[in-house]
């Protein structure tokens, strides 16, 4: 019989051409997020599935399929996903580190370069009709050059980050499980404990994973600690940072801005108080978004699956013990 491949949503045709190949492919193919409902119903007979991290993939999920052999997520990060869940039940989980690595950077300095020099609260000016005279005072900004640059989880995108930050003369602190020894040597990164990286950083970077021991880790004591001319930036997951706590701090001057490529709840809601703060410039959740990157995501999501189905190792496996 061959193998049912359910897609949670329309990817490049490169990408379903291998799974078409190898089975019978199933694809949510509209814009939206596909409803709860209509993906329970959707996997019920699904040897592989190939999802986003807009889905949640968890017991109740498993349960309505018992076929399901592999899941292969179309991100690197991977709280959406109940692994060990996955593990015990014996189902393959991969994820697609690597291929996003310097786009997600990229965007990551785009953010830190967007609230430093006031690029949206810029651009909102002047869409509005409001671009006065040009001033010697007028949109003054911080400067990235020379500036302290602290960043939370220094992994692959951590790493890509400081070498974009190391040709523009940064200091660069870190915080990190483990030494990295490259970025120490290569763009001169210093390992520091958290709270002395809030104290001394320009700009903090959110770039750790999404657990239990993250969700909220920057909150209003955080906050307190950073200088009030300090920036935090959030290309990670949003409930990593305290929305209502980063209001706050934003309101009431505990911290000069914020940039976000990440919210909690996503998407934010069009009446978050956050959207009324002009030194809060959020983006919608593109870190990975430019046409080769998001090709390659899931050229390699569907690599995963056409490997597994065809009996040898996928690319990038994360519960590895369930292969062996
Ligand atoms: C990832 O890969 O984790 C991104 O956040 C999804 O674009």
């Amino acid at each position: 019989m061959p193998a049912t491949i359910y897609v949670t949503r329309q990817l490049p045709e490169v990408a379903l051409a291998p799974l078409r190949a190898r089975g019978v492919v199933r694809v949510w193919d509209r814009e939206d997020i596909i409803p709860r409902a209509t993906l329970l119903d959707g996997v019920h007979d699904a040897d592989a599935l190939l999802c986003m991290v807009t889905e949640r993939i968890d017991d109740e999920l498993l349960a309505h399929a018992p076929r399901l052999r592999i899941v292969a997520n179309m991100a690197v990060g991977y709280d959406n996903v109940n692994v060990p869940a996955l593990t015990n039940r014996g189902i393959v989980f991969t994820n697609t580190p690597g291929v996003l690595t310097e786009t997600t950077a990229d965007l990551a300095f785009a953010l830190i370069l967007g609230i430093a020099r006031r690029i949206g609260e810029g651009e909102r000016m002047v869409r509005a009709g409001r671009w006065g005279a040009w001033s010697p005072f007028a949109f003054l900004g911080h400067d990235v050059h020379h500036a302290t640059l602290g960043i939370i989880g220094l992994g692959r995108i951590g790493t890509e980050v400081a070498k974009r930050a190391h040709g523009f003369d940064m200091r660069i602190l870190y915080t990190n499980r483990g030494r990295n020894a490259a970025a120490e040597e290569r763009f001169g990164c210093t390992r520091v404990e958290l709270p002395s990286l809030l104290r001394e950083s320009d700009f903090v970077l959110v770039l750790t994973p999404l657990s239990a021991d993250t969700r909220h880790l920057l909150s209003t004591p955080q906050f307190h600690m950073m200088k009030h001319s300090a920036f935090l930036i959030n290309a990670a997951r949003g409930p990593i940072v305290d929305a209502r706590a980063l209001y706050a701090a934003l309101r009431d001057g505990l911290i000069a801005g914020a940039a976000l490529d990440v919210t909690d709840p996503e998407p934010i809601p069009s009446d978050d108080p956050l959207l009324t703060l002009e030194n809060c410039l959020i983006v919608p959740h593109v870190g990975s978004a430019s046409i080769a990157t998001r090709t390659r995501m899931a050229t390699l999501a569907a690599d995963n699956i056409v490997a597994f189905l065809n009996g040898t190792r996928p690319p990038t496996p994360v519960n590895s013990e369930v292969l062996s």
